[in-house]
């Protein structure tokens, strides 16, 4: 046995005791005659302690120890007259009596501690030096908890945990695929998931009527901080639902989770907009609501006084950012410069203070009166101190996600991002489709698979556009968590959905034959959700990017560069698999 404690669990109740450790070196001190270890492993840190008096041959082997040795002691518990309030070891140290060092280590790259001196590029080279540091393994504590707790929940709901396979053909989901060359087929290719979507729902066919799965998903798509290539999906059915049967259990292992996880009861329901609503009034479809500044429309109010800006508008719309009055012309010229970069393409900030006395002073005031200015202060309910931002466009949707960016810049700057705040909402009544204009097609919104609500259904021969779908997101702090819909269980509907996607049928029978030919075996009502595993613990964590929670993530070009994938194959590869590579500049 190489130990009998761990590095972080030694108290002052074990005073006196004779144990063994074995752990990583911190660091080491030497004071006098006195040396000071401190031994690390994924519990904790114990100081060790050397003393030249009463050991001198083995102070001199403590001294030679490196940052990063592997070592092994044996030693007596003894209360520190130090102590050290911020370890929960500290009020104890080793009196060490045998020192045995396991292996040797090179200078590592950087300094393994909170604070560490190692940039980005330089930790994720040496990941595996970078997990040992406190941050990154207490995200991968805590993802490892919270995946206990899903497959707790579910495991109670009856939900049965199937794995599906991971080499298949192509399912739609929006990005583009990964594909794997076939040895065995040559020329042919398998797609790898972007999520299990379509055998989830062979497996409500097959009468699993409960399937979950926490699974790998693999998205060749441009990568944010809340997007990785491959990322993780807590994967979800059901069979013999309606949507809010899906919405009552997966809000129910949302609370499970807050409540396990972070310590935070919710009670209530969370709140439901429709997307809709979610549009107008946030720009998004994921909007941030830990603070409020709804959108306020003010064509009605501002347009007509010779301002050619909003008189040409085909929308003008404004947030209320309370108590911000204060903000400075700098500042206000800062959040012009912001919301004109190309990324959000606006092309002005208009704005306007509520003063102490009520009036209202505005960067447009030569074409306002004061009483129009009133009347724009009252469609925002604006109090003495607050500052009004306006944004005007040719185009309302654009304009909208504009101001949403605002809206969101300003929460930012105002502190109102609090990441110890959580504001948990579904979004409903999707569109079911989504009008390219480049490529002057409908795309499905969520997936092929989801159904429109029944009641809109004759819309799909009418007005294909105006079809809402039964698909639902939930969005906690404006990040997606999640989504899901009632899915199509009727071959004829599904049929007439892929033709409207512009899959011609040999194409759909091509594609989704397999599916087609389940439905046609009695496939029962059914509709689930995905969780993303990722964000959800990026956000209990607090985390800016997922990519801290992953253990060994992709950098933003997609390249794992510990590893240094993705990488040239062999000709001899290249040539069993039937591949030639013609690089196109
Ligand atoms: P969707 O595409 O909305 O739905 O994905 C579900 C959830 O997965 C997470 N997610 C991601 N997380 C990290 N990196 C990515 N690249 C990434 N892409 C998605 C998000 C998202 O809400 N099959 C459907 C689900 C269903 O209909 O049941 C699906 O995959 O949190």
């Amino acid at each position: 046995m190489y130990r009998t404690r761990t590095c972080g669990d030694l108290r002052l109740a074990d005073e006196g005791l004779v144990v063994t450790l074995a752990g990583w070196v911190q660091r080491s001190r030497k004071m006098g005659g006195m040396t000071f270890v401190d031994i690390r492993d994924r519990y904790g840190i114990t100081q060790l302690v050397f003393n030249q008096e009463i050991d001198a041959p083995l102070c001199e082997q403590a001294n030679k120890l490196g940052r990063e040795y592997v070592i092994q002691v044996t030693g007596t518990v003894r209360e520190r007259s130090n102590k050290n309030p911020h370890l929960p070891t500290g009020d104890v140290e080793l009196i060490v009596s045998k020192l045995n060092v396991l292996n040797k280590a090179e200078v590592p790259p950087f300094t393994i501690e909170d604070d560490t001196d190692g940039g980005d590029d330089l930790r994720m080279k040496f990941r595996y030096l970078d997990l040992r540091r406190n941050a990154v393994r207490k995200n991968l504590e805590l993802r490892h908890r919270m995946a206990f707790e899903v497959r707790s929940y579910l495991d109670k709901e009856g939900f049965l945990e199937v794995e599906t396979p991971v080499l298949i053909k192509s399912t739609p989901e929006g990005a583009r695929d990964f594909v794997v060359p076939s040895r065995m087929n040559p020329g042919q290719f398998y797609a790898l998931p972007q999520s299990p979507q379509t055998f989830k729902q062979l497996l409500m066919v097959s009468g699993f009527d409960r399937y979950f799965q926490i699974v790998k998903c693999f998205r060749d798509e441009d990568l944010r901080a809340d997007r990785q290539p491959e990322f993780t999906q807590i994967d979800c059915e059901m069979s013999f639902v309606e949507q809010e049967d899906v919405i009552t259990t997966f809000e129910g292992m949302a609370k499970h989770l807050f409540k396990t996880i972070r310590g935070i009861e919710m009670k209530k329901p969370f709140l439901r907009m429709t997307w809709q609503d979610a549009m107008k009034y946030y720009g998004s479809d994921k909007p941030d609501l830990r603070f409020d500044m709804k959108f306020v429309e003010l064509m009605d109010v501002l347009k007509g006084y010779g301002f050619s800006v909003f008189d040409n508008a085909v929308y003008i719309g404004g947030i209320c950012a309370k108590g911000a009055a204060t903000y400075t012309r700098k500042q206000l010229d800062q959040l012009t410069e912001f919301v004109k970069r190309p990324q959000i393409g606006a092309k002005g900030l208009v704005y306007a203070r509520i003063e102490a006395d009520g009036n209202v002073k505005s960067s447009v005031d030569k074409f306002y009166s004061q009483e129009v200015l009133q009347k724009m202060k009252d469609a925002f309910a604006a109090e003495p101190g607050d500052l009004i931002l306006i944004l005007s466009g040719d185009d309302a949707m654009k304009t909208r996600k504009q101001l949403c960016e605002l809206r969101l810049e300003v929460a930012e700057q105002l502190g109102l991002r609090d990441k110890d705040k959580f504001a948990c909402l579904w979004i409903v009544d999707f569109p079911l489709f989504e009008w390219s204009e480049e490529d002057q097609r409908f795309y499905a919104m969520h997936h092929p698979f989801t159904s429109p609500k029944p009641e809109d259904i004759p819309l799909l021969d009418t007005d294909p556009g105006a079809v809402r779908a039964n698909a639902y997101d939930m969005v906690i702090n404006g990040v997606e968590v999640g989504g899901g819909s009632i899915r199509i269980h009727d071959s004829q509907l599904q049929d007439k959905m892929f033709k409207l996607l512009g899959f011609t049928e040999e194409k759909a029978q091509e594609q989704f034959g397999f599916l087609m030919n389940a439905f046609k075996y009695g496939a029962p009502p059914h509709g689930g959700l995905a969780y993303g595993l990722d964000r959800w613990v990026s956000l209990f964590a607090g985390l800016d990017s997922i990519r801290d929670c992953i253990a060994f993530p992709k950098n933003n070009s997609g390249r794992d560069v510990m590893i240094d994938a993705p990488a040239a194959l062999d000709e001899s590869q290249l040539d069993e698999l039937n591949l030639k590579i013609d690089i196109k500049e």
